[in-house]
């Protein structure tokens, strides 16, 4: 067999901030090179999982390791492999971006600090910016900086909490090209996000933290496999159409989008189901736009798991 290189190892990790419990007993691993990413609902706890593991704030019991050192006992050996961008921004509004990120190489006492900033100015597509402060910085641009800077030591480990939060989609995309080539280069990513999406793109394995404990872990197509449904979806032609369908699916799991005179229906039988609306909706002189058949997405998963949602059961 062969044995995996883990780079961040999580056993019976407990936290509580006074009496109230956050983290009641966490386990996971992050194998060396790959993208983990975290998912919870807010106050679930992720942001505290990220300082724990960055050594910001110290747990109350379990056995953590980042790169094979303990974070109670090693927590400078820690420093020296990982780097942290909160989900806050550290950038220094006061400063240019090149010499923000000068000023993160002089901490990190860097030879040749100012060829490093360079280089990620480049890489980031700030060069024109690199001289102008960073209040006159677009969001995208601050959280592209906000990067860099947590790159400037060309870390093992990379922690991202919620690195496109605020971003246009166009930003959050190059953000993802951004976050794959770190991941080829062979750093570790742990990344938090409350955009599903984000992690159907970017992770190799998924979690969701829920009340305390990692309620699921896998890989995007294990996690999708925990829901037997499947979506049919409906675009009527006019508002007409749309209402007297709905009216007609009353014994159905369905969900509507009435902007979009748009039906889903949730089935663990899609063809029949679909076979059956078409001979039902045929009936009715009901038109038909537009029907598509989907597998459920991360969203759909994640809601279910967490509760906010009622899995389909086979009976
Ligand atoms: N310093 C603190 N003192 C007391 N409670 C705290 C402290 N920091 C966090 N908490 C609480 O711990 C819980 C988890 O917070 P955390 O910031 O880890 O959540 P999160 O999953 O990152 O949420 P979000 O998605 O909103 O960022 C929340 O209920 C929060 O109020
Ligand atoms: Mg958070």
């Amino acid at each position: 067999m062969i044995s995996k290189n883990i780079s961040i190892d999580v056993k019976g990790l407990k936290k509580s901030y006074k009496k109230v419990s956050v983290l009641n007993n966490v386990n996971f691993e992050v194998e060396t090179g790959t993208i983990f990413s975290l998912l919870g609902s807010n106050g679930a706890g992720k942001t505290t999982t990220i300082k724990i593991l960055s050594t910001l704030i110290k747990p109350d019991s379990g056995s953590i390791n980042v790169c094979g050192y303990n974070v109670r006992k090693e927590p400078h050996k820690i420093h020296e492999v990982i780097s942290l961008t909160g989900q806050f921004s550290a950038v220094d509004e006061t400063l240019t971006g090149l010499e923000n990120l000068i000023l993160i190489g002089k901490l990190t006492h860097l030879p040749n600090v100012k060829e490093r900033a360079n280089e990620l100015l480049t890489y980031f597509d700030l060069v024109s910016a690199s001289n102008r402060l960073v209040s006159t910085y677009s969001g995208g641009m601050r959280r592209k900086l906000d990067i860099a800077m947590s790159l400037v030591n060309s870390p093992s480990v990379l922690f991202l909490d919620e690195p496109t939060t605020g971003l246009d989609p166009q930003s959050r995309h190059n953000m993802w090209e951004i976050i794959k080539d770190l991941k080829n280069t062979g750093t570790t990513i742990f990344l938090t996000t409350q955009y599903l999406e984000e992690a159907e793109q970017l992770a190799d394995n998924i979690a969701i933290l829920d009340k305390g404990s990692i309620i699921v872990e896998g890989t995007l197509e294990e996690l999708k496999k925990l829901l037997p449904q499947e979506i049919v979806e409906f675009e009527f032609p006019s508002k007409q159409d749309y209402e007297k369908a709905l009216s007609l699916l009353k014994e159905y799991r369905v969900t509507s989008d009435q902007e979009k005179n748009q039906l889903t229906v949730y089935t663990l039988e899609a063809i029949k189901v679909l076979t059956k609306l078409f001979q039902l909706f045929t009936a009715h002189n009901i038109n038909i736009k537009d029907v598509s058949r989907k597998s459920p997405s991360l969203e759909d998963v994640f809601l279910t798991l967490i509760g906010e949602k009622e899995a389909l059961k086979n009976e």
